[in-house]
This record gives C-alpha cells, structure tokens and sequence, in this order.
C-alpha cells in the first residue's frame, strides 16, 4: 500500500455523512442514504427536525420532497438553522419531486429554480434533482385534493441507478477532495 492510498483507508473510517431530510411519504431521501452506505461511507439519515447539532459530520446533504415549487418548508428551516455549521462543511443538496419524471432541459432548468431560495442561503458543492413518487393515498385530504389538480397526474417515477449515480458522485469529491459545483 502506498502512503497515499493509506491515508485515503483512514480518510474513509473517519468520514461520517449526514443525509437530512423533509419528505412527506418518503419517497427517495433514504434512498440517498443507502446508496452512500453502499459507496462504504459511515451515513446517519435523519428527518431534518431530528438533527441538533453537525458536530460529528465531516458532511451533510440536505433533501426535501418539492411541494408549490420549493423544499418543504422544515428543510430550509434546518439550513437557516445550521448555517454557521453548513459553512464550514461540503454541503450538498438535492430535491425529488413531479416534474422530473421527464428529464428535459425545460424541466432540468424548472427544476433546479426550485433551490433558488436555499441557494441563496447558502450555496451547496452538489445538487442532485431526482424525480419522485406521486401516490394520493398515503396524503392527507387536502393534500390529494392538490395533487388531483396537479396536471402530472399519479406515478411513481424514481431513478434508483441516477440516485446512486449522483451519491457515488458525492462519496467520489469527498474521498478526492474535489469541490467543483455540480448542477
Ligand atoms: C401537495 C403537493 C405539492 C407538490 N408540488 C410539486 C411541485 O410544485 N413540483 C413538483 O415537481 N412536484 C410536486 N409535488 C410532487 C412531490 O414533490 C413528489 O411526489 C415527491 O416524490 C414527494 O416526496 P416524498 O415522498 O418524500 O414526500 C407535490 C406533491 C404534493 C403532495
């Protein structure tokens, strides 16, 4: 073993990942998780309002379901929240929603405004865009009420290789310690 792929062995044992979510039928968050356990990282998946404190992550990814063109509403939450925490760390972020099902440069170019407003907050290394899963029946009333008016109708639209494509992505810049933007 060289010094270098010795060092990486030690990099990877101390790397502990924080995958922070806001989803209302968990769709995909934990997904993102998996796939990084996969990859051999050490990986926490916490609901957003869970998370306290960041102090033994060496990185955070922060994802949210998309309802009315924007995260929910606790995830943007948990990055006010942690800002001061967040700048200090890799931060990635990604998003599932409808939209994507159909992955044209329209929607990519849609979808990726959805972040504007936590992107101003703070901008991440990584964003990941993943279409999600539509089923009324785990909503509550007013919710499917919403949905039935939403013109993309039902379905169930994920892309479990492009989710751990894009975690695979993540694990990659941390282990070489890239930090180019990816959107
Ligand atoms: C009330 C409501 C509003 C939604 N609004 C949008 C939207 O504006 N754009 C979009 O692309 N998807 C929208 N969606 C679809 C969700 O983002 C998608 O179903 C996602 O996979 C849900 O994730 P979850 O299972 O983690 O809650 C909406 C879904 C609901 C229930």
């Amino acid at each position: 073993m060289t010094p270098d792929s010795i060092r990486g062995v030690f990099i990877m044992l101390d790397q502990r990942i924080l995958v922070a979510y806001a989803s209302h039928t968990g769709s995909t968050e934990e997904a993102v998780g998996t796939a990084l356990q996969e990859h051999g990282a050490r990986v926490d998946v916490h609901p957003v309002q869970d998370v306290t404190t960041l102090k033994p992550y060496r990185t955070v990814l922060v994802g949210s379901a998309i309802h009315a063109a924007k995260w929910l509403p606790e995830a943007a939450e948990f990055v006010k929240r942690h800002t001061t925490e967040l700048e200090q760390l890799p931060l990635s972020y990604f998003l599932v929603c409808a939209t994507f099902r159909e992955d044209t440069a329209e929607h990519h170019r849609e979808v990726l405004a959805y972040l504007d407003p936590v992107r101003v907050l703070l901008e991440p290394l990584e964003i990941g865009l993943f279409a999600g899963r539509l089923d009324a029946s785990r909503l509550p009333l007013l919710e499917r009420m919403l949905v039935k008016a939403m013109k993309s109708g039902e379905g169930d639209w994920r892309d479990w290789e492009a989710i751990h494509d894009w975690a695979g992505g993540v694990w990659e810049h941390l282990e070489h310690g890239e930090g180019e933007a990816v959107a």
